[in-house]
């Protein structure tokens, strides 16, 4: 069984960027600037935009981080992602959901310049993905595109069984997963809570994508003999054993599934890291593009 170990790759990744952000920089730029926006006071939200500042600082980027109150309007948001948008020092930027249950996602999605959404996640990058035009990609199936390249995990003409249709996720995987390029040419199926037979689909599998949010779902009686597992899963259980009082459990039954798979990411450090570094490589895009405007 092969370990396909993100947080490796990325640490290699992150040496490819800086090592570009010192000529990029020498050539006379200024360093990419990623803006971070975290409404409230979620656990998981802070670690997760924690790794995305932490990595900025890594690679040599710039990176801010706005953290507003949890009671923050609808009004003061948008105020700010105007403000953002028009502002020629940052490059891209983020707001991290989910938000409190006040606040309309989707109008801020929506309200984010297509060229700073370094999420990916406004309509436009989103159609000009499925469309195969430049844009930038959403961070956590970019994340496992790269693993699977970098793995060199063959992916033409296999059968990737998605399992989770998210718009952040399960639904742009199987887009990226089934075009035509290399990653891709994968005939996919994409599973979801009313699909029928799904273990049977599952063992049918070259590839599998767990990226529902189940806890140890995915378990060695759904997997073939050699298949490539793929978990996006990253739950907080209770486990009185840490210091903490939690750890991370994947959608994947590691130990059961790993005995039996060719290749495997595991849970923490595996798609993880990867999605972080995929952020940076799109704010790196949105820098060049938005330094190369403002010289013409
Ligand atoms: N919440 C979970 N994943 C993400 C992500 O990739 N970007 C943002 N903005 N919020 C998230």
């Amino acid at each position: 069984m092969l370990l396909l170990d993100g947080k490796a790759l990325a640490a290699t990744i992150k040496e490819e960027i800086a090592e570009d952000v010192r000529r990029f920089t020498g050539e006379g730029n200024r360093p990419p600037h990623l803006v971070a926006v975290l409404v409230g006071d979620d656990g998981a939200s802070q670690t997760y935009v924690g790794n995305k500042v932490r990595s900025c600082e890594q690679v040599g980027f710039r990176s801010t981080l706005h953290r507003l109150p949890a009671e923050t309007s609808q009004e003061e948001l948008m105020a700010l992602v105007a403000e953002l948008n028009a502002d020629a020092e940052v490059d891209g930027y983020i707001v991290q959901l989910p938000l409190p249950g006040h606040l309309d996602e989707e109008a801020v999605t929506l309200a984010i310049a297509p060229a700073k959404d370094v999420d990916g996640f406004h309509p436009t990058n989103i159609g000009r993905m499925t469309l195969g035009l430049p844009a930038y990609l959403p961070a956590t199936p970019n994340g496992i595109m790269r693993i699977l390249d970098r793995y060199g995990v063959e992916t033409s003409g296999k059968h990737c069984v998605v399992i989770g249709r998210s718009n952040i996720v399960g639904t742009p995987m199987s887009i990226l997963l089934s075009r035509n390029a290399n990653p891709g040419n994968c005939t996919v199926t994409l599973t979801h809570s009313r699909t029928k037979n799904l273990a049977e689909l599952c063992r049918q599998a070259d590839i599998i994508v767990a990226a529902l949010g189940r806890p140890a779902f995915l378990t060695a009686d759904m997997v073939r003999e050699g298949a490539v597992v793929i978990d996006v899963g990253i739950t907080r259980v209770e486990d009185a054993s840490r210091k903490r009082g939690y750890r991370l459990q994947g959608d994947v039954d590691f130990e059961s599934v790993a005995a039996k798979c060719a290749a495997i990411t595991p849970v923490p450090g595996g798609v993880g890291p990867m999605t972080v570094v995929s952020l940076l490589l799109n704010t790196f895009d949105a820098a060049r593009r938005q330094q190369a405007t403002a010289r013409v």
